[in-house]
């Protein structure tokens, strides 16, 4: 397979129709879901020439975790409904490229198994340290309103050594997602379950506990949060520039620019249109990530170009999953970081950090 879209097509023949469906689906019309991309295709790229650069340097450095490439797995829920080994199979293509994946609080393989995953496929030797180190593995996290809850998922975290905490912002309650009504898909299959959620407090020791989506949640959880861990935190899925502005106020890490992937509130904007106005409200003082519709390494500098630090992945690598495995996920990121190793060459680039904002323009 050449590019993301044939890994696209592969899963879609591959994967029950049910399960697709759930994938690739946003929330009521799909507006969002469709502008992410085609707002991509709305700009285009205007190269520098003859600037002497050696070949590109990929390597970005986030929280103090290096990874070897600016694209990341953005958190996606239930990869064992594509693939038999689920999240371990991501985990092991991520630490096989250098990936930083940010594991799903809805995964269907613990934290602390992606961890065991991610150390073994990386042969033991993490940031350069044999049997040393932590995997380049972030937890996202919905903030449960019952604080015992969260803290336990937490600490969870924190064991399995992940580096940062994500925490999703955008999820008051759940995004209405029409073709999975259709198709009454409406839990996991039997043998499946969300392993986060088993045997916290206040349940009984194998239950499984429903993740809350809760529209109580406001500033004073995330600022107990922020003294409850030394982890840094990631807000994900702010879209209003004053929310950027307020993050930074709460003492947050960085943003993750995303719309879920249209999946949550129908009709915002796409995030790639947003990036430059979320980027000057933050005015360099924390990273910003992007996820949403990123397909080619063009996709990629032109973010990068517009100031993002890195971006995110959500569905292709399900696709690789679906398609091959670990192997397939593998794929998926070095097509992608062949991709962007072009682009920036092409552009005249050293390194991302020589993308600037003149280099994109907008079709007219
Ligand atoms: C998601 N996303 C998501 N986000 C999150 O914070 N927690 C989660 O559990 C999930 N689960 C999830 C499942 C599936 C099937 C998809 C497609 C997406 C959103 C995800 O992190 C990311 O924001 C988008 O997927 C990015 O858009 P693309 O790359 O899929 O276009």
């Amino acid at each position: 397979m050449l590019n993301l879209r044939e890994f696209e097509a592969a899963a879609a023949s591959t994967v029950d129709r049910v399960h697709y469906d759930y994938l690739a689906g946003g929330a009521w019309d799909e507006v969002t879901l469709r502008d992410n991309e085609a707002a991509f295709g709305r700009l285009r790229l205007l190269p520098r020439v003859l600037r002497g650069r050696d070949k590109p340097e990929l390597d970005v450095s986030l929280f103090g975790c290096h990874a070897a490439s600016p694209v990341l797995m953005s958190p996606t829920a239930f990869h064992r409904l594509v693939h038999p080994e689920g999240e371990r199979a991501t985990a092991r293509a991520a630490a096989a490229t250098g990936t930083i994946m940010v594991a799903s609080m809805a995964a269907t393989v613990a934290i602390a198994d992606i961890a065991a995953a991610a150390r073994e496929a990386a042969g033991g030797v993490v940031g350069g340290v044999v049997g040393g180190g932590d995997p380049a593995l972030w937890f996202q996290l919905y903030i449960q309103p019952d604080l015992e809850v969260t803290e336990a998922l937490v600490a969870r975290a924190t064991a399995a050594g992940a580096r940062a905490l994500v925490v999703t912002v955008d999820s008051p309650v759940f995004g209405a997602h029409e073709r999975d009504r259709r198709n009454g898909f409406l839990d996991l299959p039997a043998g499946m379950a969300c392993e986060n959620m088993r045997g916290l407090p206040g349940g009984e020791p194998d239950a499984v506990r429903p993740i809350a989506m809760s529209p109580e949640i406001c500033w004073d959880h995330l600022d107990w949060l922020r003294q409850a861990t030394s982890l840094p935190v990631v807000l994900k899925g702010i879209l209003h520039p004053e929310d950027a502005r307020l993050a930074l106020r709460h003492g947050v890490d960085g943003l993750m620019l995303s719309n879920h992937g249209g999946r949550q509130l129908d009709t915002v904007p796409a995030t790639i249109d947003l990036l430059p106005e979320i980027v000057a409200a933050v005015g360099g003082r924390m990273p910003v990530i992007l996820d949403g519709g990123v397909r080619r390494g063009t996709d990629v500098v032109k973010a990068l170009a517009l100031g993002a630090s890195a971006v995110g992945i959500g569905r292709p690598v399900l696709w690789g999953l679906a398609a091959d495995g670990e192997r397939g996920v593998r794929r998926v990121l070095e097509l992608l970081r062949e991709e962007v190793d072009a682009a920036l060459a092409l552009c005249g680039a050293g390194s991302p950090r020589d993308l600037t904002p003149d280099l994109v323009r907008r079709r007219s």
